[in-house]
């Protein structure tokens, strides 16, 4: 395989206010990012179930990163708290395969169109250097 040219499967998990808000701005400034990464829209990220990370994992997702309000900003209250919370869980957990490192966990607010666009090229390029899922060979 040709790491310079693999392109990872990416699934971007946004809040409908403000990780959506984000994606929205980066593309009103044109800004751009790769088109390997899928973007998956939730009502908040505290409706994030942890199964849906893990089922993109298992689907052959070679990374998921997760955005929504800052804390104190979520329009549900307490969502990316809860958020923050089972995601920390979720790591652990997913560090135990070696998986950890294939999930981030980032704020991006409505008007933060480059911190949106930031996060998917570092997180594109840091899923580059970890390689493929191994999942995606057990699967096959
Ligand atoms: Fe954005 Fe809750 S509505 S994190």
């Amino acid at each position: 395989m040709d790491r310079n040219n693999w392109k990872p499967s990416i699934i971007y998990m946004l809040c409908a206010w403000c990780g959506t808000g984000g994606s929205e701005t980066a593309g009103a400034l044109w800004l751009k990012y790769p088109e390997n990464i899928r973007p998956f829209r939730v009502p908040c990220t505290g409706a994030i179930d942890p199964s849906y990370v893990l089922r993109a994992l298992l689907e052959g997702a070679d990374g998921v990163v997760i955005s929504g309000c800052h804390p104190g900003d979520c329009h549900y209250n307490v969502g990316n708290f809860r958020a923050r919370r089972r995601i920390a869980v979720l790591k652990t957990i997913l560090d135990t395969f070696g998986l950890g490192d294939r999930l981030w966990l980032r704020w991006v607010a409505h008007g933060e169109g480059k911190r949106y666009r930031d996060t998917a090229l570092s997180f594109n390029e840091h899923i580059k250097k970890l390689g493929p899922n191994p999942l995606k060979s057990w699967k096959s």
